[in-house]
């Protein structure tokens, strides 16, 4: 998705601005721009990526201010015209999100004269700027952008530039992030804090209807009043290295191999063995409002839908709570039949999947009581829910969700867990063996990567298949879900999970040899009724490649290959065999030269509808 940096300061903006575009690249995009004011603003676009960006700007391009974007198209193709930043004469604009009454405002512009170069809905921000600075009355770039974020109906976080106010910068945002890097004698903006790790730690999350003014020294903040607004910065605990590939060929592998850290520091110091308790101190409810939860409803997009599906099972076994998973997108103009004394819990790595904000905006307006379960503190999820439960993954580069997937896995056994034990569902040894499976879950996520080759194998083995299946039963129907739509994120082949059960109603019409099918037949109470899945479809002459525990001596008697899991407490395994998946998928992926990190058409942070 669309990505904004900003400079101001005493440096050099364009190799800085690069340096912060190229920070983003993995958000997805297909053209890039700058602006620099070198005198006057100096644009350079271009429908491609940043190192093509980077060789048409002119070499001695000075200048100490500046704004960059990627675009992600979505009103217009993907053409150097439709690239930002967007002018309006000595008005620069850069703008992630969707104006929705961009066609009135258009033809109101065009009326007044205004003459459009692109058919991005961005380039009404820019003259409609102009005209509420030049053109009605003698305003400031910080009173024209008031007037004019009036008139804009839809989501933006913007930032401009205007060459007669050659010291500033203006940002405004709605329903879009946006974020203030604070330097010494020098500020940053930025969609996404990963832009500004090389150059700060420091930083204000602009909140909604919020505009201002970034100045090399000062920041500041206002409403659509005009009143000020002061709010300390925060500082951020990512790292730049966690950011970068140290040595791996991909991020994704990279990622992969932090899953046993990232899970380990997801769960640190909230898990009593002794006790059988987990503590979430930033869980805001009430030990009674707990007791009386008739239901609870999971909300999310992607793989956090997939994760949320494994939370319906825990909630429900654990908590005695029943869920509902909803895809966000669908649920956000559904008729929900919602009440006071129900849950709400949106899981998103991001925070900021506009599908799942929207939902959740809607579902606090039954007055339900919402936990978001995510991995970037301060995205603006964290400010729609009542609690925030931080997975604490680090930041996640490769567009496919992997690493924060199974910390979002830790997270909903850590609530169920809380929940099922105060409202007495489970006693406190039941809670002890969990807390002892988790807290083995690095140890035997390391054994799996250990002997990744046995995947690597697999993968090459089929990697020219047209079609592949995922089938798993109850906690491993979301396995069989994610390791599907891993595999068609990133390998292009396509893929389908399925419920194992339901197989005969449709889709085994479709299985013959030349169909690899992947079976979840991890130990537990539905491992008999898989292997009579797996019979089903070796019977139609499918290959089958079944994930299974390391000490099942029976399996190899039904399936062609076997890629093996330390064995583990029966509710923990999709943790192991999603991290087996994940191999699958990358080193499929990597056997058919894909482009793994940013898979065609795919974007890591959806902002828009
Ligand atoms: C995008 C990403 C997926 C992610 C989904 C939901 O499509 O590519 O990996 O699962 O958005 O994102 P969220 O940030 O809400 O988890």
């Amino acid at each position: 998705m669309c990505g904004i940096v900003g400079y101001i300061g005493d440096g050099h903006a364009v190799p800085i601005l690069i340096d912060s575009l190229r920070m983003l690249e993995y958000r997805g995009y297909d053209s890039a721009g700058v602006t620099v004011f070198n005198g006057s603003l100096e644009t350079y676009k271009i429908a491609g990526r940043i190192k093509e960006l980077e060789n048409i700007i002119p070499e001695n391009t000075k200048g100490s201010i500046g704004i960059g974007h990627t675009r992600w198209a979505t009103h217009g193709k993907p053409e150097t015209k439709n690239a930002h930043p967007h002018i309006s004469s000595g008005i620069s604009v850069v703008h992630n999100g969707i104006i929705e009454n961009y066609l009135e405002l258009k033809e109101r512009l065009t009326d007044l004269g205004y003459e459009f170069q692109s058919d991005t809905d961005t380039e009404v921000i820019a003259h409609l700027l102009h005209f509420n600075m030049n053109g009605n009355s003698n305003n400031s770039l910080l009173d024209g952008l008031a007037e004019t974020v009036k008139e804009l109906k839809g989501s933006y976080a913007i930032a401009a530039l205007y060459d007669k106010e050659p010291g500033i910068m203006a940002f405004a945002r709605k329903d879009s992030p946006l974020v203030v890097g604070l330097g010494n004698g020098s500020n940053y903006t930025a969609s996404d804090v990963t832009a500004l790790l090389k150059h700060t730690k420091k930083v204000i999350f602009i909140n909604d209807d919020e505009i201002g003014l970034v100045k090399p020294e000062t920041v500041e903040i206002y409403d659509l009043e005009g009143h000020t607004i002061s709010r300390d910065p925060e500082t951020i605990e990512w790292t730049l290295e966690a950011a970068e590939k140290a040595g791996y060929e991909h991020f994704m592998l990279k990622e992969i191999h932090e899953q046993p850290t990232s899970i380990q520091d997801t769960f640190a110091g909230k898990l009593s063995e002794l006790e059988g308790t987990v503590t979430l101190k930033e869980l805001y409810l009430k030990p009674e409002e707990i007791k009386r939860l008739r239901r609870a409803t999971i909300i999310a997009c992607g793989t956090s839908w997939n994760a949320g599906i494994l939370g319906k099972y825990l909630f429900e076994k654990l908590a005695g709570i029943h869920t509902d998973v909803e895809t966000a997108s669908e649920f956000r103009y559904s008729n929900p039949v919602l009440c006071g004394e129900e849950l709400t819990i949106a899981i998103t790595q991001s925070g900021e999947t506009a599908d799942t904000l929207a939902a959740v905006r809607s579902s606090s307006s039954y007055g339900c009581r919402s936990i978001a379960i995510t991995n970037v503190v301060g995205s603006t999820i964290t400010r729609e829910s009542d609690s925030v439960l931080y997975t604490r993954a680090g930041p996640e580069i490769g567009v496919a969700a992997t690493k924060t997937f199974t910390a979002q896995l830790i997270a909903l056994y850590m609530l169920a867990i809380n929940l099922g034990r105060a409202r007495g569902v489970i006693s406190a040894n039941e809670a002890k063996d969990l807390i002892v499976g988790i807290k083995r879950l690095p140890g035997q996520i390391q054994k799996i990567l250990n002997r990744k080759e046995a995947i690597k194998e697999c993968a090459i083995q089929f990697a020219e298949s047209r079609d592949y299946f995922f089938i798993g039963r109850y906690l491993n129907f979301p396995v069989a879900l994610e390791g599907a739509l891993k595999l068609k994120e990133i390998s292009y082949i396509h893929a389908e999970g399925y419920a194992a059960g339901e197989l005969k109603h449709g889709p085994l019409a479709l299985i013959t040899e030349e169909t690899p099918v992947v079976a979840i037949a991890t130990k537990g109470h539905t491992y008999e009724k898989i292997l009579s899945n797996i019979k089903e479809v070796k019977a139609r002459d499918a290959t089958v490649i079944a994930v299974a525990d390391d000490d099942d001596t029976e399996i190899e008697k039904y399936v062609d290959v076997v890629l093996r899991v330390p064995s583990s407490h029966e509710l923990l395994s999709p943790v192991l065999s999603s991290v087996v998946l994940q191999l699958l998928s990358y080193y499929t992926a990597l056997a058919k030269g894909c482009s793994i990190d940013k898979p065609r058409n795919l974007a890591k942070s959806v902002t828009v509808e």
